[in-house]
């Protein structure tokens, strides 16, 4: 038996634009999502867009007993921007309402929220001006946090500031797969420490704002392992855990840019444009905690063609095909569970023993509705089967001393994934799109209710 300590907390995660719907309802201003399903609705999996999903605006009082029914004791989403400040000054009176009686619904049921500002959810204001480019972003964000502090802060005591932040950085600005869809490594790494000041300026306002409570950042870790031994493959994984993982996490956790990173930046003509003074607020901003996703390593290799400097993440680092790896057979993605253990054993040594969760982890399906039974209940036994291996390498490394205080599954309900909308399902409750949205519990729902009720399995 596998027993996790008291006050374990259990839970799923997903996020605003994902699941609220009333995409330009209620008040709330338009998203790149929103405008850019507009322009292209043809880049989204079966034309679903923010529009579709998963109505949890006017369904939160049936998912909070859903999730009680399942034995979660936490949940995670987030706040949009754009419903909460339209226009990014105005407070939306009918938004400030909705999320009181959200989270107050989710505490009067045990249900502890923690609660992200961002998640992919540029409001189509602020990239009128430039989005993550400009530097006035930094500020602009720092505005809603505090404002977001100030209105929340007595029902919220968990807070993070981004979520994934690589990803938008990188689907933005390297592969295409978000708006602006530029393809510019400058440009990317500027974005990138514009999203890292805005973080730490977030941070700032919740220190100011004297909450009773924690702050954090939840961050995508997909651990680089290295082909071989080689000098040439060791750089390309160090590279690779240098711009995606530590880009983030030295400074969240110890309050500072790696100077390998930085050197890394300059040799290759990439270093941003930063103001006097950013050092020491990110010195002074430091986290509480740190959230991590993670789903899949990442295997690596020196670049077969490097080109110097380098002008796109290939040049440093390439994909490597490893051949004995376990592959998700319904979606793609490897499942390496070890990964877990070594991030736990990361955080316990690179990053001072801080407390930290895993703030997701899951199993997209595509076509999920095969295994559905007769009663029309979806029996993911490999889902289960997901999270017992993945406990089992995480309370191997809290059992080596790793601060971890929770796990939480991506997802609750299956929900809208961006441009591929409704293809992979991850959640706990399946939803039925063509009947008003309804929700059923999965069997793996049920085991997770089992298991939580036991503390292990
Ligand atoms: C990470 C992201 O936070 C979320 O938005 C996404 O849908 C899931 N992973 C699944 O890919």
């Amino acid at each position: 038996m596998i027993n996790f300590p008291k006050d374990f907390l259990w839970g799923a995660a997903a996020s605003a634009p994902q699941t609220e719907g009333h995409s330009l309802l209620n008040g709330k201003s338009a998203t790149t999502w929103d405008k850019w399903f507009e322009m292209n609705p043809e880049k989204f999996n079966q034309d679903q867009g923010p529009k579709d999903t998963s109505n949890t605006y006017e369904m939160y009082h049936e998912d909070v007993e859903n999730m009680t029914k399942i034995g979660m004791n936490s949940y995670r989403t987030s706040i949009s921007w754009a419903r909460l400040l339209p226009d990014g000054k105005t407070l939306n009176p009918e938004a400030v309402a909705f999320y009181r009686d959200y989270f107050q619904d989710m505490l009067d049921h045990n249900i502890e929220p923690i609660i992200n500002l961002f998640h992919f959810d540029m409001p189509w204001w602020l990239m009128e001006k430039g989005g993550w480019e400009a530097r006035e972003s930094v500020e602009d964000f720092a505005f809603y946090a505090k404002t977001a502090f100030e209105q929340f802060g007595d029902l919220v005591h968990k807070w993070t500031t981004f979520n994934e932040p690589m990803v938008h950085v990188e689907c933005g600005y390297l592969l295409g797969f978000h708006y602006p869809a530029i393809v510019d490594m400058k440009k990317a790494v500027q974005v990138g420490y514009h999203t890292l000041m805005s973080h730490v300026c977030a941070v700032r306002e919740f220190r100011k704002s004297q909450i009773d409570g924690e702050i954090g950042i939840i961050l995508n870790v997909l651990p680089a392992y290295s082909r071989s031994q080689s000098a040439a493959d060791l750089k390309a994984k160090k590279d690779s855990d240098l711009l995606n993982t530590q880009s983030f996490l030295d400074p969240a956790v110890l309050g500072k840019v790696p100077v390998e990173l930085v050197e890394l930046l300059r040799e290759n003509d990439l270093l941003p444009t930063v103001e006097k003074g950013d050092q020491q607020l990110m010195a002074d901003n430091t986290v509480d905690f740190i959230g991590i996703n993670y789903y899949q390593p990442r295997r690596v290799q020196a670049p077969t063609n490097p080109h110097f400097p380098a002008k796109m993440p290939e040049d440093l680092y390439e994909p490597y095909d490893w051949p004995d790896k376990k592959i998700n057979p319904y979606r793609g993605w490897e499942i390496y569970p070890k990964a877990l253990y070594d991030i736990a054993i990361m955080m316990r040594d690179q990053y001072k023993n801080i407390p930290w969760y895993v703030s997701e982890n899951g199993m997209g399906v595509a076509d999920e509705a095969r295994f559905k039974n007769a009663d029309g209940m979806i029996e993911d036994d490999y889902r289960i089967d997901f999270m017992k291996e993945h406990l089992a390498m995480l309370h191997k490394g809290m059992e080596a001393g790793s601060n971890c205080f929770g796990y939480h599954m991506w997802t609750f309900v299956d929900c809208w994934s961006w441009l591929n909308g409704y293809r992979n399902r991850y959640g706990f409750y399946s939803v039925d799109l063509d009947n008003n949205f309804k929700r059923t519990v999965k069997k793996s729902g049920l085991w997770f209710k089992e298991m939580t009720a036991n503390n292990g399995f």
